[in-house]
């Protein structure tokens, strides 16, 4: 029997995403305090990686800590996703061992049919698709930043990637705007744009694409970056250098954003590329926040999924 799984931003409702908000605060709360809270004693998460990561896997396993239970690596060698067996066994191995599943897939549908599989919840921990734990812990700091969601005006700058289409659902499932502005050619994927932007009617959120960077910047609350070429686009990466060139979050970029603009970045980044060092470092920036509250956010999302 499939249990509740978060492969997609959308996998949660709007109260059920702000209920994780919520206590993602709490247990931030808790951990500067130092309160011990077991709430996962004994149970364990299986960690599937097909790609490189720092803040997934050290987030997800500081959290298990956290929370009283354990964490299993298993790195791209390990078990081979797809290759040395397949994805339905995997996911039927692991779920008779482990109470719960995080993947990190190139393609979408592995993480689909890890979650059609197994018999405990599966989290997309970045797909080709979308990158729905960032989004959670980018909500969070939004949060803390502007402390509302309805009325904020949020721009996407660069490749319309897997981090662009969950920041998409995510504005428009909470009433937040939300602009991808990308050159021509790296528009997010049609269907979830208007998906999107179906959403964001009935939140308040304007959903939008445009392929003009100043314009889309103008008085915005918050611009977001990620990397130009994503992990499994490295043999574009010279192309992408070359297509991309002029689409940073640098100074000239802030001056036409409100002066109290937040500057977000998934990381890694690529100082020099998608993002100006020094604009990284500036009060504005809640990069490191972001980083951190992926902790805190998927120990909430655990929990939910869990019913713990
Ligand atoms: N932002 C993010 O997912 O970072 P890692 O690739 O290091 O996990
Ligand atoms: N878009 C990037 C995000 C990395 C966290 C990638 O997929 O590589």
């Amino acid at each position: 029997m499939a249990s509740p799984s978060y492969l997609s931003v959308k996998d949660l409702t709007a109260p059920q995403t702000l209920e994780v908000l919520q206590l993602a605060g709490q247990l931030k709360r808790e951990v500067r305090a130092g309160t011990p809270h077991p709430r996962l004693a004994g149970r364990t998460l299986a960690m599937i990686f097909q790609k490189p990561s720092l803040r997934t896997r050290v987030s997800f396993e500081v959290g298990m800590t956290q929370l009283g239970g354990h964490a299993i690596y298993l790195g791209p060698s390990d078990i081979k996703l797809g290759e040395r067996e397949t994805v339905e066994d995997i996911a039927l191995t692991i779920s008779r061992m482990c109470d719960v599943i995080m993947a990190r897939v190139f393609g979408h549908d592995s993480v689909a049919g890890l979650a059609q599989h197994a018999t405990v919840p599966v989290i997309n921990a970045l797909s080709d698709r979308e990158h729905p734990c960032q989004i959670l812990a980018d909500l969070q700091t939004i949060q803390e930043r502007k402390g509302r969601f309805e009325g904020i005006k949020a721009v996407f700058v660069g490749d319309g990637n897997n981090v662009a289409q969950s920041f998409l659902y995510g504005g428009a499932l909470l009433g937040m705007s939300v602009t991808v502005a990308c050159p021509r050619g790296y528009e997010p994927l049609a269907e979830i744009v208007t998906d999107a932007t179906a959403m964001g009617r009935r939140t308040g959120a304007a959903i939008a694409v445009s392929n003009d960077l100043m314009a889309a910047c103008r008085g915005a609350d918050v611009l977001y970056t990620d990397v130009w070429a994503s992990m499994g686009q490295e043999a574009e990466a010279a192309k992408r250098k070359h297509d991309f060139s002029g689409w940073q979050i640098d100074a000239a970029l802030m001056a036409v954003a409100k002066p109290d603009a937040t500057i977000l970045h998934c990381l890694p980044a690529h100082y020099g590329e998608e993002i100006d060092y020094a604009a990284s470092r500036t009060p504005n920036s809640a990069i490191f926040d972001q980083a951190e509250n992926r902790l805190h956010a998927q120990k909430a999302l655990m929990l939910h999924l869990m019913g713990a």
